[in-house]
């Protein structure tokens, strides 16, 4: 029997990065499971349209309070405020991070001119941020004896990005994807274990759930690229990602621990 292996019903989860593309994918699979969502993001950042709708639905059942996940007095603010709330954290989703999409308009640089401060701002708020984060939450649930933590990885994490994706795109220099941004993932994914270990006989099961690509308005001509190197056939709707996260956060995976989910459609199987 299976039945309430995956339900969260009245637990309180954390996700960090919560108002942008892939948070409220994971807020409304755990609010959907039956948990209560503490939303944590950037004051002032801007709320995408998915977690605005979520808003409305999930009501009561989520929370958002401002946090900067690489600013260690504003992750404690954060999470003394939303204990008081709303209780103490079973799961914790570290989902913040940043990337440089090729729409972004960042500037373009050769390789071997990538500017160091690009590189570490990644690390910054993909790694220091995680384990920040960790440290605040992870620490609370070690103290109590249970609690899951999803790291939120990325195909990038195993493999190099294929530039190719991109050759197509218009500008004086070709969009290269950093090289910090799969540097950071695999670092996150190396630091899982290192939790995972530290914590398992206290309780805490500590996995990376790494996502593929995710359809989001990308070019045609990207997805054509994309979509031939992947196994099942192209980009993760956002509802292929929810069950991998449910499973991890619940007592479904209660015997998994430092484990890396890839839920890329079989990218980095080829
Ligand atoms: N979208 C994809 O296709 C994809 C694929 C693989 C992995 N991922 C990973 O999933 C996660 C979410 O990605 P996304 O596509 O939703 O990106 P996104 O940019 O839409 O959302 C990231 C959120 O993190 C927040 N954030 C950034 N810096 C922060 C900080 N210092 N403190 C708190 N919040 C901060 C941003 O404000 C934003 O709301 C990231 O870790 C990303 O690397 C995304």
């Amino acid at each position: 029997m299976t039945g309430g292996l995956f339900r969260l019903d009245d637990q309180i989860a954390v996700v960090t990065g919560a108002c942008g593309k892939l948070g409220p994918v994971w807020v409304e699979a755990l609010v959907d499971a039956g948990a209560r969502v503490a939303a944590l993001e950037l004051a002032g950042a801007p709320v995408s349209a998915a977690y605005k709708k979520l808003k409305d639905t999930a009501g009561e059942r989520l929370r958002r309070f401002d946090c900067d996940v690489t600013d260690r007095r504003s992750i404690e603010a954060a999470v003394e405020a939303l204990v008081r709330q709303l209780g103490e954290p079973a799961i914790l989703v570290n989902n913040a991070g940043v990337d440089q999409p090729p729409d972004s308009g960042g500037n373009r640089s050769r390789i071997d001119q990538w500017p160091v401060e690009e590189f570490r701002r990644m690390v910054e708020v993909n790694l220091l941020g995680t384990f920040q984060v960790t440290q605040v939450v992870g620490a609370r649930m070690a103290a109590r004896g249970s609690g899951s933590i999803v790291n939120i990885g990325s195909l990038y994490a195993s493999v190099a990005p294929d530039q190719r994706f991109y050759d197509h795109l218009p500008g004086d220099l070709p969009f290269l994807k950093s090289p910090a941004y799969g540097a950071s993932k695999a670092a996150v994914v190396n630091m899982t274990n290192y939790f995972a270990t530290l914590w398992g006989p206290r309780g805490v099961r500590v996995n990376t759930l790494s996502p593929g690509g995710v359809l989001g308005g990308q070019d045609e001509q990207f997805r054509a690229k994309y979509d031939a190197r992947v196994p099942l056939g192209g980009m993760a709707r956002p509802e292929d990602l929810k069950g991998p996260l449910v499973f991890l956060a619940s007592a479904a995976s209660s015997y998994v621990t430092g484990h890396e989910l890839r839920v890329d459609g079989g990218f980095t199987a080829w």
